[in-house]
């Protein structure tokens, strides 16, 4: 027998967040509660089919359609859609036409193409992140060339972001460095930059000629769809070239559909038509063109006013909701007692909520009570409810003991 080709494979370490989310699964303990990974869950614990999906569906199904190819780019509409929800209908970079968008498979997949793309045009690619960031940041650029750094962003000690870190860290970048920065509810820490440190952040992309990717996965569990592009329209009134990677998946509870997109801001009607054609190739060589019936669902939405007003609508009420569970699980906190004050949870922006915790502690609370958190400390507030958060404040307040 002639050894496997396989034999020296090695076994790679369960991915930190969705290996949560399976270990979590199989988990046979009843008052098991699942924080790990970032999604909204109702009152009742399940991830909800947003009114606006249903209807839009609905919609959609009664129109009969084959199911043929979409463009590589994706569905024309949708794109259209995405830019004005990012950069607000009227808006010069729509109205220049320098901004050119293509769909992709979630937001990951519109890191991917436009880390993929960046490899092909940079010479020794580097980018940076934040510290902490959501950890697929780092793995999504390595694997397209990217040397990774990071730059400040969060002190631990004292929970907030260290601004004057972090305007030292991007200063000392080199040229066409690749910086990726949360647009809004950054993930883990839930903490968002000001106006004026966005302008501080701007000015220094300007001045070091860095390369800024925005990451907007989270658009509407901040203050609002209009509210939490505030970043993203700073940066195209600046005039500078930069990405945004939008993803559907948590502000449509469409999460499976893998709904997703890819804005390159360029100088000009001409680049973007030329950026465009590099993007797609990056797709074409990747999963050839992307799946239709998530970004049918979000186009339909984007492009009929009722439709939008409800999507409004069911937004708001889950944005109501995990803001009503960031004070209880506080208030929950302070009425057992617990040794530490966790205010700060009903500061932070979004879906997490960046405890604190240790990993020792965040095992402990897997171990002991079943509760799933990520190593980080981080925990998805968005599925807490009224009938967990208790447990999980008394847990909580254990393993900090
Ligand atoms: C998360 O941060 O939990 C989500 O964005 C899900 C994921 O893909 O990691």
């Amino acid at each position: 027998m002639t050894q496997s080709i396989f034999a020296c494979v090695e076994k790679k370490p369960d991915d930190p967040i969705l290996g949560l989310n399976e270990a979590f699964k199989t988990d046979p303990r009843e008052n098991k509660v699942n924080l790990s990974i970032g999604v909204y869950c109702t009152e009742e614990g399940n991830i909800p089919l947003l009114n606006v999906v249903a209807l839009t569906e609905q919609k959609l199904l009664d129109k009969k359609e084959a199911h043929a190819y979409i463009p590589i780019s994706g569905l024309p509409q949708y794109c259209s859609g995405v830019q004005k929800l990012l950069f607000g209908e009227g808006s010069e970079v729509i109205a220049s036409k320098r901004a050119t968008t293509i769909q992709s498979l979630g937001g990951t997949g519109a890191l991917k193409l436009g880390a993929d793309f960046l490899s092909t045009i940079l010479d020794n690619p580097t980018a940076v992140v934040s510290a902490p960031t959501w950890q697929n940041h780092v793995a999504i650029f390595e694997s397209a060339g990217f040397t990774v750094g990071s730059y400040a962003y969060y002190n631990k000690e004292q929970g907030c972001i260290d601004f004057p870190a972090m305007v030292a860290s991007l200063e000392g970048l080199k040229e066409n460095t690749v910086v990726i920065l949360h647009a809004c509810c950054h993930n883990p820490t839930g903490f968002d930059l000001t106006t004026e440190e966005w302008a501080k952040v701007i000015e220094i992309c300007k001045t070091r000629k860095l390369i800024p990717f925005l990451d907007i996965a989270y658009q509407g569990f901040g203050n609002g769809l209009e509210e939490d592009t505030e970043a993203v329209r700073l940066f195209a009134k600046s005039g500078l070239q930069f990405f945004v990677s939008s993803s559907f998946s948590k502000n449509f509870s469409l999460y499976g559909e893998r709904v997703g997109a890819l804005t390159a801001v360029c100088a000009d009607e001409a680049e973007a038509a030329r950026v465009l054609t590099n993007l797609k190739s990056a797709a074409r060589a990747n999963y050839s063109n992307p799946p239709k019936h998530g970004a049918a669902i979000v186009a339909t939405v984007l492009n009929d006013p009722q439709l939008l007003a409800q999507w409004h609508e069911d937004l708001r009420q889950m944005r109501v909701r995990i803001k009503e569970m960031r004070t209880a699980l506080v208030k929950a906190l302070k009425e057992i007692g617990a040794s530490k004050d966790f205010s700060f949870i009903e500061k932070q922006n979004g879906m997490f909520s960046f405890t604190g915790l240790t990993a020792d502690q965040v095992q402990r609370l897997k171990d002991e009570f079943g509760v799933y958190a990520v190593k980080s400390g981080r925990i998805c507030v968005a599925s807490l409810n009224t009938k967990n958060v208790e447990y999980t404040a008394k847990a909580i307040k254990e393993v900090i003991k």
